[in-house]
């Protein structure tokens, strides 16, 4: 078995997988939204305080697979330096503790290894990432070979759904609570810019976006708070079908997929699914429980790096607040 721990933003978990079958034994999570919300995003240094204290709860409960675990991996990159740090410093200490490898994991490869968490893994792939902090198009081969293809310039895709929640005072993360309001307004009261219409290459950005948002909120009432909603996810939407739409022309997509934390958005997954539809293409999707940051992802994808024994010597671990995939 291996125990994977995940703490790259605000999300403290831990899972125990099977590396026979690669089925998911554990599984635990303890978000911080609530202690977040308040601030209406992310703050780096009580997520680390909140991590310091979840993790240790969490791994209490693994203690009964202690004897059985093979290697520790850890998401090492890319995410916040000082929440990073949690999890591997107890992933190095837990290696230590009891005589068995590390495994460093990248958290934007294991998003993509999430659609696999109840399957078998396949490639090759076209993947749309869309997170809290990545926004990128990819071109994934296998566990090794994965090249990215388009990104944003500015904000992500995620962040855009947060911070138009924060100007409207709603909460965090935005990204639900956006979706849910959006239910109950017009999305074509407001006609918002399409970024990047002109842009010559594929690319992304939320920041124009956003700017037409916080004017749209400054002249309206509240009333019009869920039409402003409706409006918005239209438009950060539509971004990614238009960008997506070039693509295929050149790379007819066979078997695509969305992941990331944003990829629960309904509105998204079926506005894809219509873009795929003339090509026949496949789309791959992942359990909505599994989107947003967990380490059953964490452990899915150390299983293939298990098998191939890619291991990471505890000194040269390292964590980092970018990677390359
Ligand atoms: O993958 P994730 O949990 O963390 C990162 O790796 O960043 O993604 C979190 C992001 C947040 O920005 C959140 O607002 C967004 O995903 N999100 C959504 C939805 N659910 C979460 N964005 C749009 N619609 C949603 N339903
Ligand atoms: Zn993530």
């Amino acid at each position: 078995m291996i125990l994977s721990i995940e703490s790259s933003c605000d999300d403290s978990s831990i899972a125990i997988t099977e590396i026979a079958t690669k089925k998911l034994l554990f599984h635990q999570k303890i978000s911080q939204e609530q202690q977040h919300a308040h601030y209406g995003g992310v703050v780096p240094e009580l997520a680390s305080r909140l991590h310091a204290e979840a993790l240790p709860r969490i791994l209490e409960q693994c203690r009964p697979y202690f004897a059985q675990l093979k290697a520790v991996a850890v998401t090492s990159e890319p995410g916040l330096s000082v929440t990073l740090i949690e999890g591997v410093t107890m992933a190095k200490a837990l290696c230590m503790a009891l005589q068995i490898p590390l495994i460093g994991v990248n958290h934007l490869k294991g998003h993509i290894y999430s659609l696999f968490i109840e399957r078998e893994s396949c490639f090759p792939l076209t993947v749309l990432l869309v997170s809290g902090g990545h926004t990128q198009l990819i071109e994934a081969k296998s566990l090794d070979e994965m090249e990215v293809v388009a990104s944003t310039m500015d904000d992500s895709f995620g962040e855009s759904f947060d911070k138009a929640a924060k100007m409207m005072q709603l909460g965090y993360p935005g990204g639900p609570i956006i979706e849910s309001l959006a239910r109950s307004g017009d999305a074509k009261r407001y006609s918002l810019p399409l970024p990047l219409k002109q842009h010559s290459s594929i690319a992304f950005s939320y920041s124009g976006l956003k700017n037409a948002v916080r004017l749209l909120i400054d002249s309206a009432d509240q009333e019009e708070y869920p039409h402003i909603a409706a409006s918005f996810q239209s438009a950060a939407t539509e971004h990614l079908i238009h960008q997506l739409k070039r693509y295929f022309k050149k790379h007819p997509p066979k078997t695509f997929a969305i992941v990331g934390g944003a990829s629960a958005n309904l509105h998204l997954r079926n506005r894809v699914t219509e873009v795929l539809t003339p090509y026949k293409a496949e789309l791959l999707l992942t359990p909505l429980f599994y989107c947003s940051d967990n380490a059953a992802m964490i452990g899915r994808i150390a299983v293939e790096l298990y098998l191939c024994q890619r291991f990471t010597p505890i000194n040269s671990l390292h964590v980092s607040p970018r990677s390359k995939l």
